[in-house]
């Protein structure tokens, strides 16, 4: 949620920005502006509304200098509008800022009855008000000094007229230091330092940054000095971009071949037929699994949570982590806690993590993104590997995280004895197909895009599926509604006869999701039933069911794949119908309205 990027250096600062801005537009759309310290003095212009507005304004007047800073806002206190976009101004200082600051209204009153007169409705402005009060020649001072006094989560970056530097510092929201040559950067996310370096500092958790031309030093927010802990970065610029696709979300749902083959390169062991995990922690001694995520990752949580019982049998709960944090989870030093996300900077997921942590449990992570949050507080991380994911839908995370998820249920399936080696062995063996299975799904693509444009009109859409399929049709009713704005709720395929069964009528479309597998025959019961009250069905079903044809309007097939993988395949149609009904619709792919890709407030 909000984009940060700083420049310090020999570049036009407001071209780094703008170009950083632009990698990070995905944590939040609603406005965006830049600070530059110029020669005459700090230059801030911001623009409500996306990114682009903000560049054709910088084109008309762009501010010449080489240090400044950026944000692109996803709007918490007060409406998007110019007056509320960052950068916040306070005389000769300048501010940006994710995250909330809980007590600002108690700031805000002792700042007015000092005098301060507040332009915006923004908790942020509070911050920049506070930190100039604090402010005797001393940036870094100052931004400590009023730090001690806000409660919330933030990551800042802050500039004087007078200083040479940036300031910046975190907790809880994310923050990177990046490495260059006579020039430093700041940003809430590596692809936003792509163009320029792939040596990192991931902040952490309590910790500030003074960052100059030639010199970056990190403290603790007590001043004390910490080490600079280096990082280099695998990911590419080639990867971070659209390489010729038209949006990111298409270009991500195609890379899920090579995602896969990445997420699974070195963890099948050929000789012994094992998973190799590389984790530390000793998993034999876990009695119970708690699976905890938010959006399409916890749908990949719930069907890793059905895997996990199926092949080790040891009882395994996937929740949502808004929910999980304040109910009181039983939970002790027998759980092993699995946090499941993308970003690894999820606030739902990572208090959840801390509240299993204080609670006993010992806590996995199962992340895209390295150095994030929870890969730092986990006990131990399983990687996807997926690479970077830019668009803001979930596609190619999802299906990376259930097959690291279907590893390490194998891996428990192993050390508690209830999978044989032979069975582990078929497994995996069954594993190393993915890749080229998804392949020949999304060969299929021009066929979802016809069935994609017939129902494109509909105002509504029910997505079922049953067993490891009620996660995929949780997921497809997510991607469509969250990208194409048509209303879609989905359900296991048993529960619609206790009660959504009464919203089928002649215009709805169904999405059935039946391939080949121990719960087929019911499930195509499930969908006869839709057939009967005059539903149009949309079936995904695998090669060669031939019969299903009669019941279906349409139906999306998928190759034949082993049952407990096919989740990884039957979601790959549903993402294309929702890509392409967005497209049809003109709707915005990659920046749905309301949305932002990392989701930092709770
Ligand atoms: C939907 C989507 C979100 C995320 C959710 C969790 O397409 O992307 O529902 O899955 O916000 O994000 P991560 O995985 O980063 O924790």
């Amino acid at each position: 949620m909000c984009g940060i990027v700083g420049y310090v250096g020999f570049r036009e600062a407001a071209d780094v920005l703008i170009e950083g801005l632009r990698r990070l537009e995905y944590r939040g759309y609603d406005s965006a502006g830049v600070a530059v310290r110029t020669p005459e003095g700090l230059r801030v212009v911001k623009r409500a509304g996306k990114l682009s507005t903000l560049a054709e304004a910088l084109e008309r007047e762009k501010p010449q200098g080489t240090l400044g800073i950026g944000h692109t806002r996803w709007a918490t206190h007060g409406p998007p509008t110019d007056r509320n976009a960052h950068p916040h101004r306070s005389g000769k200082l300048v501010l940006v800022h994710n995250g909330i600051i809980e007590n600002y209204l108690e700031l805000k009153e002792r700042l007015e009855q000092k005098g301060y007169r507040f332009e915006s409705d923004t908790d942020t402005e509070v911050l920049a008000h506070l930190i100039a009060d604090h402010y005797q020649g001393d940036l870094e001072a100052a931004l400590r000094a009023a730090l001690s006094e806000a409660r919330g989560a933030y990551a800042v970056v802050a500039m004087h007229e007078d200083e040479d530097a940036l300031v910046a510092a975190r907790t809880v929201s994310p923050l990177v230091v990046g490495l260059g040559e006579g020039e430093n950067f700041l940003a809430s996310d590596v692809p936003a330092l792509l163009p320029y370096t792939r040596r990192v500092v991931f902040l952490e958790d309590g910790e500030m940054a003074v960052v100059r031309r030639d010199e970056v030093r990190v403290k603790d927010l007590a001043g004390n000095p910490r080490p600079l802990r280096v990082t280099e970065v695998e990911w590419t610029l080639e990867q971070a971009e659209k390489g010729g696709f038209p949006h990111y979300m298409l270009k991500e749902i195609f890379e899920q071949p090579w995602a896969l083959e990445n997420t699974l390169g070195g963890r099948i062991h050929e000789e012994t037929g094992e998973p190799v995990l590389d984790l530390s922690l000793e998993l034999s001694r876990f009695e119970r699994v708690h699976l905890v995520a938010a959006g399409t990752a916890y749908y990949a949580g719930w069907a890793g949570s059905y895997l996990i019982e199926k092949l080790a049998r040891i009882p395994a709960q996937a929740e949502v982590a808004s929910e999980y944090r304040y109910r009181e989870p039983v939970v002790d030093e027998k759980t092993l806690f699995v946090a499941v996300s993308q970003s690894g900077e999820t606030i739902d997921t990572l208090e959840a993590m801390r509240e299993a942590k204080r609670r006993g449990a010992a806590a996995l992570g199962v992340i895209n993104v390295k150095g994030s949050t929870i890969t730092r507080e986990a006990d131990d991380v399983l990687y996807i590997h997926a690479g970077p994911e830019i668009g803001v839908a979930s596609t190619k995370v999802y299906t990376a995280m259930i097959a690291a998820l279907t590893l390490l249920a194998i891996r428990l399936g192993r050390l508690r004895g209830t999978l044989s080696e032979a069975e582990s062995r078929a497994l995996l063996h069954e594993m190393k197909k993915l890749p080229r299975l998804a392949e020949a799904t999304l060969e299929r693509a021009e066929e979802y895009r016809r069935v994609a444009a017939k129902y494109h009109q509909a105002t509504d859409y029910l997505f079922l599926g049953r067993n490891l399929h009620a996660p995929t049709a949780f997921e497809g009713a997510l991607k469509l509604k969250e990208i194409s704005y048509i209303h879609a709720e989905a359900y296991p395929a048993g529960e619609m006869k206790h009660g959504p069964i009464a919203l089928i009528d002649e215009h709805l479309p169904v999405v059935v999701v039946s391939p080949k597998g121990p719960w087929y025959e019911k499930t195509r019961s499930n969908l006869q039933e839709v057939r009967a009250r005059g539903g149009r069905v949309i079936a995904v079903a695998t090669d060669g069911d031939e019969e299903i044809r009669d019941h279906a309007e349409e139906v999306l097939y998928i190759p034949e794949v082993h049952p407990l993988l096919s989740p990884i395949l039957a979601v790959i149609p549903l993402q294309l119908l929702a890509y392409e009904t967005a497209v049809l619709l003109g709707r915005d792919v990659d920046q749905p309205r309301n949305l932002a890709k990392s989701v930092t407030v709770e």
